[in-house]
């Protein structure tokens, strides 16, 4: 696929197959993720892989679609409010990188935002200097959704004087 097929064919994942995905494909999903731009070279992302005990706690409703490897993405604060506003938006484009690079490889991501809450932001042990950008299920996908219909982009656009 070439890089426009990969992102109008990706989709987010809610129901995946039991097959697990090895950690060295994911690492290098992540070698890409972490090609993302961001502001003063911060790299503000960080990422934990969930365990079984933690993902228990976790307690999600449908269980991240049973994916196999569950990862929560973290993003530095940073040294202002707008280092970290940026700093967010840098990790979600390392996020999108990541979902892409899977994609690529038939694997499907679920972006979660359940991580944000303050119970769950301590189950995790996430830093009270990081924002918990989401918790991303990881698996092949069982059932990959049709795609969700879109606004004209043309009615999103505005040329300026
Ligand atoms: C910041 C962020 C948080 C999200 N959180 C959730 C979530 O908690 N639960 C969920 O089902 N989908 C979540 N999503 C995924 C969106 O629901 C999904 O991208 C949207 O429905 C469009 O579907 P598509 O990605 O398959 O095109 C999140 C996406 C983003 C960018």
């Amino acid at each position: 696929m070439d890089i426009l097929d990969i992102i109008r064919s990706r989709r987010n994942i809610k129901k995946f197959k039991s097959e697990t995905v090895q950690l060295d494909l994911i690492y290098s999903f992540l070698e890409a993720a972490k090609m993302a731009p961001n502001h003063r070279m911060t790299e503000p992302w960080e990422v934990y892989f969930i365990g079984p005990d933690t993902r228990e706690k976790l307690n999600h409703k449908t269980n991240f679609g049973n994916a196999p490897v569950l990862m929560a993405v973290l993003s530095k604060h940073g040294a202002s409010t707008v280092e970290k506003e940026e700093n967010a938006l840098a990790t979600a484009c390392f996020v999108q990188n990541f979902n892409l690079a899977a994609w690529s490889e038939g694997i499907g991501t679920f972006w979660s935002s359940i991580g944000i809450t303050a119970k769950n932001r301590e189950i995790l042990g996430v830093p009270n200097n990081y924002e918990l950008v989401g918790v991303l299920g990881i698996g092949y996908p069982e059932i990959v959704p049709d795609p969700k219909p879109r606004t004209s982009i043309k009615n999103k656009i505005k040329h300026l004087p």
